[in-house]
């Protein structure tokens, strides 16, 4: 069997780079870790935002999956993939009056409603299309998270959810609105997450509220934390314990919305060594992967690992690398030891989360293809974007 550096080298010279590789083991195995340990009734529904590759909602809906959608686009791409409507839940703060009689008329499992005034779109796209519509009201618990501030969202002073302080008069009003059935309790506090305690909190929040009325379930988001660098997140099998012990005599289901930890550490992004370019004292590696298809670490200052899949003699040298982009901020890594060469493939690594789910084709550059691994064959998800796809919607007068 050929290994996995021969493998990924072999796949950048059929395909091309950049290329986005995932591994469909890796898929199934972080997926199965909630599965294996939660003992408690419950639903896991993949974040769609994090891949949304429709062979991978393909891969996790067989699995059993349920999913965690934020706009018609996910909602399509998940019915497209053969996924149960049932096993769907709907968030987001700004959903449309087409959205919502989109997945009223799918048949949904849930709209996790994040306003007064969504509430009352619902209700009134409900009646006109005489259906029930379940829904849960997303609490904001004002639960403070150590994560980048752009990706933390349970604060009050966040667009996110219903202020703790408004969500008992909205569930006495309830009864008000003939086409709504409560269902359940959700929040979502942040992404990239590695302590237990937060979720501890707002379970907790979660629970109290839980006791003025009834409720199928209660959501408690997403964000368990990956390894990018030299982080120690909580691992799946200790939050799973937690989660059993606090509601193993709720007699309530629970929902998880995990998107990054069951596919980041899945992914990577192949990117071939363009030039390299020595001035002023540095070396930049300058790769054919940009900051359109990897946004994290520009967006974000996040850390990814970058690993040379040839293996070089003689000394490493500090690299920047940096990509394509006429942006001073198109950086991939800085401070990397690495021997490389011009032509080199590099692998970006733990990129199967919000990596090609955030590219865009800034500098008209088009989107990478995906490789999905199955079994150690490799079978292409999305080809490579051509360059007459990038305007193909637009007009000359
Ligand atoms: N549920 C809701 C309502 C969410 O907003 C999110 C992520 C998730 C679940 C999944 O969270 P996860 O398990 O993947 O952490 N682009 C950023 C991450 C943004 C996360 C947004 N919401 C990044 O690249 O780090």
């Amino acid at each position: 069997m050929m290994d996995k550096s021969n493998k990924m080298i072999s796949i950048a010279e059929k395909y091309g780079t950049p290329t986005y590789v995932y591994d469909a083991d890796m898929i199934t195995e972080h997926y199965l870790a909630f599965e294996k340990n939660l003992t408690i009734p419950h639903l896991i529904c993949y974040a769609v935002k994090a891949n949304s590759n429709i062979a991978v909602l393909q891969l996790l809906a067989k699995l059993g999956s349920g999913f965690d959608i934020v706009s018609k686009g996910e909602l399509e791409r998940c019915l497209h993939a053969g996924v149960d409507a049932q096993k769907i839940v709907y968030s987001g703060v700004a959903k449309s009056f087409d959205e919502i009689e989109s997945a009223l008329r799918a048949g949904i499992a849930c709209f996790n409603v994040e306003s007064l005034p969504e509430l009352e779109r619902i209700q009134q796209v409900a009646k006109s299309l005489n259906l029930m519509a379940p829904v849960a009201l997303r609490v904001n618990p004002d639960v403070n998270v150590k994560t980048h501030p752009y990706i933390a969202t349970g604060l009050k002073e966040h667009k996110f959810g219903i202020a703790l302080e408004h969500i008992t008069a909205i569930i006495q009003r309830l009864d008000a609105y003939s086409n709504i059935k409560l269902k359940g309790l959700a929040c979502h506090i942040g992404s990239q997450l590695n302590e237990l305690a937060p979720y501890q909190a707002a379970l907790q929040r979660l629970l109290d509220l839980a006791k003025t009325v009834e409720l199928e379930f209660i959501d408690l988001g997403g964000g368990m934390g990956i390894t990018y660098e030299n982080e120690s997140p909580m691992n799946i099998q200790s939050f799973c314990s937690m989660l059993n012990e606090a509601l193993h005599d709720k007699n309530i289901k629970l929902i998880l919305e995990p998107g990054r930890c069951i596919v980041g550490p899945a992914g990577v992004l192949l990117t071939k060594v363009e030039y390299i370019k020595e001035q002023n004292g540095k070396r930049f590696a300058i790769v054919d992967a940009g900051m359109n298809d990897l946004a994290r670490p520009s967006l974000y200052d996040a850390w990814h690992d970058i690993t040379p899949l040839q293996k070089r003699e003689g000394p490493t040298h500090n690299y920047e690398v940096v990509g394509p982009v006429c942006e001073s901020s198109d950086v991939l890594g800085k401070n990397r030891k690495l021997a490389i060469q011009a032509g080199d493939i590099l692998a970006i690594k733990d990129a199967g989360a919000y990596g090609q789910s955030m590219s865009s084709n800034y500098n008209s550059r088009p989107k990478c293809c995906e490789i999905l691994l199955i079994d150690g064959k490799e079978h292409e998800v999305r080809r490579r974007e051509t360059i007459s796809d990038l305007f193909q919607h637009e007009k000359l007068l």
